[in-house]
């Protein structure tokens, strides 16, 4: 590692953040290309984002990450925000400008996009109907990068109707509709999108309560839970034979935008960096 008293600085605020995996994945890059920097964890309490964000600029960071739970508490910390930022309505990237300025984005959505590319080059997300589980944070981000990338419909279904009722009219396109969250299973019919946005299926999480009998088998099945890596809902999709997109990739691809703001290169997602990212497991 190349660390000298000029070294650039960033980091991820969070709290918890012992179990972030975006040290790993940053200080991958930083060691690839021999940059003279640091990507540091910063464990923040809600009730002191304020204070600890201020001070960031006065220790000399370039930048920072955002994760759980001050995305939102970054929407009213920043000096600009970008406008994905403002549709999805949370900050995960912030640049500081030499003056001190934040510059608050959001690439969730650029991740969650990118990693289907990657991972699903041959998959036209235009070609039908999108069905997300989910309108949480992560939901908000995947919607927009959904419909970014031009699909036709996007059915939203969650737990509580009136969160995805709220995600719907916060994002306003008229390409969003909302179904009842107890029986999505039965919607399946023309959906060739399927994206699982919440923590169920997760370890430590309940399961996901699903049926994919009446799934396109040429459908796309995506989950944004990457512990496990295969998701039940990954593994059912690939034996009946569904193209299907693992969630670790997302996490993969957002961080590209900070890191090349922050330390002046264009870093890019290979196998080596997803097995090193995923080696912490
Ligand atoms: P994130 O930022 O990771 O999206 P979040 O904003 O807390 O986290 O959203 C979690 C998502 O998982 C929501 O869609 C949530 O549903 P509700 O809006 O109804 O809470 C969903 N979720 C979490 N636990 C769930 C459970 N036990 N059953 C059904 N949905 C659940």
């Amino acid at each position: 590692m190349r660390l000298t008293g000029a070294a650039t600085l960033a980091g991820v605020i969070g709290w918890p953040i012992a179990h972030s995996r975006s040290p790993r994945l940053h200080g991958y890059w930083l060691e690839h290309h021999a940059v003279d920097g640091a990507y540091v964890p910063l464990a923040v309490p809600g009730d002191a984002i304020e204070q600890a964000v201020r001070a960031l600029p006065l220790l000399g960071f370039r930048g920072f990450n955002v994760t759980v739970p001050h995305k939102l508490a970054l929407m009213g910390l920043c000096t600009v925000l970008d406008d994905t930022a403002r549709r999805i309505g949370a900050v995960n990237t912030v640049v500081i400008d030499a003056d001190g300025r934040m510059r608050g984005s959001n690439t969730d959505a650029f991740g969650f996009i990118e990693n289907l590319r990657d991972r699903q080059p041959g998959h036209d997300v235009t070609a039908g109907p999108a069905l997300m589980i989910g309108a949480g944070g992560a939901a908000r981000a995947v919607a927009v990068a959904l419909l970014d990338a031009g699909v036709p419909a996007l059915q939203v279904t969650n737990r509580s109707q009136e969160r995805a009722e709220k995600l719907r009219t916060d994002i306003g396109d008229r390409r969003l509709s909302v179904v009842d969250g107890n029986n999505w299973s039965d919607r399946l019919g023309g959906v060739a999108t399927l994206v699982n946005t919440t923590s169920l299926g997760m370890h430590g999480a309940p399961p996901l309560d699903f049926d994919l009998g009446l799934l396109d088998p040429a459908a796309l099945v995506s989950d944004i839970v990457y512990t496990p890596l295969e998701t039940d809902l990954l593994k059912q999709a690939t034996a009946r034979g569904n193209p299907t997109v693992d969630g670790i990739g997302m996490l993969l691809h957002q961080a590209r935008a900070g890191f090349r703001q922050w330390f002046g290169i264009d870093p890019t997602v290979d196998t080596a960096l997803r097995d090193h990212v995923l080696s912490d497991q």
